[in-house]
């Protein structure tokens, strides 16, 4: 038995891989660094989804656009029923309610909805108006507009797109696992992708960079940072955004977010202040998790830069894990769709270790 399936190959895909020991993301057949911060996050799907629809357009920009209006359409009337809630149990609800095909179609409502539903909670939750989406505009430009209310500048949707495309897919991970498991029943995208969402909800996966912002919060100054972080590593509580199951080095994605993120900063949109603490608390981290756990390398994982592109983004830190599953969608569809075509059912054992009944004498 592996616990947490640890090293257990339980898939054969084209779509991503992640080299721990090199630090190194390859998206069918390109590394990170080649489209990050290079291609939208329309091309990247087109570049995941390819050879899984056989309708697929060259160029998702258009189709994606309106699969927004669609969302927003089938859904608006339902936002006010959930507008309540936290904003990712929010999301997650009412994507449950769209169709539960295995088509383009169902993928690109899919992949548009967390784009159009999360600006709209956000609004809503802030007593405006949620905005409806604007087909001639980019998803990233167009996520960002419905948000905030006011069309970003050019290099804004590049660090959202930035984000988008480098948290896209990163192999077997615990919510892409989900997926192929939901999809290896022969059950919809839909299904198979409220699974992913579940997953990605909790901290030790997608519900770290919210957290992060805490840290920093906690910290205040960057001289308070050493005995912040000795404090709660002696009392045995985890740093958020540091660690990985596969990487053993620096996480390729939080380089690539990092350059986003001082691409913008240049612009003003990054509070110098934050970025200066956030350089130390990073230092100071890896050299306590160094003394900490000396035989087990733990790194800068993508959720540290995350939690401050985010925020430069003007998304509030309870949003964070919601704008990580409009990128992660595309993956999860690609992965359904490939467990579905090539995969068997997911079925493993367990073993037994609880009582046996009692034998008669
Ligand atoms: N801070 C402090 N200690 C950490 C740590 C962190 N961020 N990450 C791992 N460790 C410690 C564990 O406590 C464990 O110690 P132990 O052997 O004394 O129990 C050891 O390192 C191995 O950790 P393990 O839980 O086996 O690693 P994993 O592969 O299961 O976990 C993560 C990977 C990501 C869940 C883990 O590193 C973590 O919790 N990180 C913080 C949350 C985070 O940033 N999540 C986003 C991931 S992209």
């Amino acid at each position: 038995m592996s616990n947490g399936l640890e090293d257990v190959v339980a898939a054969e895909t084209v779509l991503s891989d992640v080299d721990g020991l090199a630090g190194r993301l390859i998206i069918r057949g390109q590394p990170l660094e080649a489209l990050a911060g290079r291609s939208n996050y329309e091309a990247v799907l087109s570049l995941l989804w390819d050879g899984f629809f056989p309708d697929l357009p060259t160029d998702l920009r258009q189709p994606l656009a309106d699969a927004r209006m669609r969302v927003f359409e089938l859904l608006r009337a339902d936002l006010h029923l959930v507008a309540d809630r936290p904003t990712f149990d929010a999301m997650r609800a009412l994507m449950a309610l769209l169709p539960d095909g295995t088509e383009l179609d169902s993928a690109l409502l899919l992949a548009a909805a967390p784009g159009v539903l999360l600006p709209a909670l956000l609004r809503l939750r802030d007593g405006e108006e949620a905005l409806s989406p604007d087909s001639s505009l980019s998803h990233a430009t167009d996520m960002l507009r419905m948000v905030s209310g006011d069309a970003p500048g050019a290099e804004l949707a590049r660090a959202l797109d930035t984000y988008l495309v480098t948290v896209a897919d990163h192999g077997l991970n615990a919510s892409t696992f989900a997926a192929r498991v939901v999809a290896s029943t022969e059950a919809g995208l839909t299904s198979s992708v409220l699974a992913a969402l579940g997953a990605l909800k909790g901290p030790l996966h997608g519900g770290a960079p919210g957290p992060v912002l805490d840290m920093l919060d906690a910290i205040g100054r960057p001289e308070n940072a050493e005995r912040w972080i000795g404090a709660q590593l002696a009392e045995g509580e985890r740093l958020m955004g540091f660690g990985h199951r596969i990487y053993r080095v620096r996480d390729p994605r939080a380089d690539a977010l990092k350059a986003a993120l001082q691409r913008i900063g240049k612009g003003g949109a990054v509070d110098t202040g934050r970025l200066a603490l956030a350089a130390t608390v990073e230092a100071a981290a890896l050299r306590a998790l160094k003394q900490h756990k000396p035989d087990r390398p733990l790194d800068t994982n993508v959720e540290f830069y995350t939690a401050l592109l985010l925020e430069a983004l003007g998304f509030p830190r309870d949003s964070f894990t919601a704008v990580f599953a409009a990128g992660r969608v595309g993956g999860w569809i690609a992965h359904a769709k490939e467990q579905a075509a090539t995969g068997r059912l997911i079925r493993p054992k367990s073993r037994y270790v609880g009582p046996m009944p009692k034998v008669a004498a």
